[in-house]
């Protein structure tokens, strides 16, 4: 198949109304956390479980179009011997892979970051595809503190992302670009609104130049909210408000889906704001969800490790995935909780 055609074919199982993407590909030392939060140990064993768990649950596909996989679990099999990308594949769910390697500092740009593992990966994403992975996801972050982002973080950090999407792109695999403004911090929703803006307009810009095929990519951005220490927590209203407004000035319509990461918010949350952005008038693209702690909170919490509970956490995960369906169509209601 022609790579354009492989492209737009992943696009088209990824973007499927009252549906959205679930982010399960958490590194070692961020799994390590979750997994310490239940009282589990995280072993390469206890992944396999946990996952395997994720991927077994009944009707998955009925809200979940695409799942983000770490490399390890490209590998692992259920307790039957099914790989997991297949069992994916299966459950009618494409699977991608997470190809960043992460963030370090940023030279010269005191409190920012940038992130790694550019070199050799056009021929790790070859691998990937061959173990069944059909969409990437990299992630960068930005700091908001009274100096930071600062111009050369901004820059440097879209320009990194513009390549990793170009790449990606090159090998027929569709390229989910994660721009994360972090919410740590005691700024107002206004700052973070400001800074979106300049990441997100520093960020197509470097897409256009690596003549990135908009209509091929997806993006994954963080909400416009106030700081998680700001003392005024918006409502959902608001915050759909300001994002859209920030997208609106910054996205260009020729991108099919916009895949928002939740970044700490809990799920009741993640889900009124997906909802309240649903709300609002048509939209040039659509608005959907790629979370990652607020669609797994609540099966992490169920399951606490015990083989016993695998039930009840793949239906807490499939009702979660369900409440996010229908925010996905704006018809979402607290009182459905
Ligand atoms: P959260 O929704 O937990 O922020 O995770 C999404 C993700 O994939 C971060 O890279």
């Amino acid at each position: 198949m022609a790579i354009q055609d492989e492209l737009q074919e992943t696009i088209e199982q990824l973007v499927q109304k009252g549906k959205g993407i679930l982010a399960a590909d958490e590194s070692n030392p961020t799994i390590a956390k979750r997994f310490d939060a239940i009282g589990v140990e995280s072993t390469e064993e206890q992944r396999r479980r946990y996952r395997s768990l994720i991927l077994e649950t009944p009707g998955l596909g009925d809200y979940i179009s695409g799942i983000i996989l770490f490399e390890e679990t490209l590998e692992q099999r259920t307790d039957e011997g099914t790989l997991l990308p297949e069992l994916a594949s299966l459950q009618g769910v494409v699977a991608g892979i997470k190809v960043d390697k992460g963030k370090g500092p940023l030279a010269n740009a005191p409190g920012d970051e940038i992130t790694q593992g550019l070199d050799g990966l056009e021929q790790r994403l070859a691998g990937y595809k061959a173990q069944g992975a059909r969409f990437a996801k990299w992630r960068n972050v930005y700091h908001i503190s009274s100096h930071t982002p600062s111009p050369l973080a901004v820059e440097a950090n879209a320009e990194v992302l513009a390549r990793y999407a170009a790449i990606c792109q090159s090998q027929g695999i569709v390229p989910i670009v994660e721009p994360e403004v972090l919410m740590d911090g005691e700024h107002d929703i206004q700052r973070c609104a400001e800074v979106s803006e300049v990441v997100l307009h520093a960020l197509f810009h470097a897409l256009h130049r690596h003549r990135v095929v908009l209509e091929h990519a997806l993006l994954k951005p963080s909400m416009v909210t106030p700081g998680n220490r700001h003392p005024h927590q918006a409502r959902p209203e608001e915050v759909a408000r300001e994002t859209v407004r920030i997208l609106r000035r910054t996205v260009p319509a020729a991108l099919p889906s916009i895949n928002f990461l939740s970044g700490g918010q809990s799920p009741e949350q993640a889900t009124a704001n997906l909802n309240a952005m649903n709300a609002l008038a048509p939209q040039p693209w659509e608005l959907s969800f790629s979370y990652g702690r607020a669609l797994q909170q609540p099966a992490l919490l169920a399951w606490k490790g015990d083989p016993d509970n695998v039930a009840a956490a793949q239906a807490a995960l499939y009702r979660r995935a369900g409440l996010n369906g229908a925010a996905r169509r704006g018809e979402y209601q607290t009182n459905m909780e």
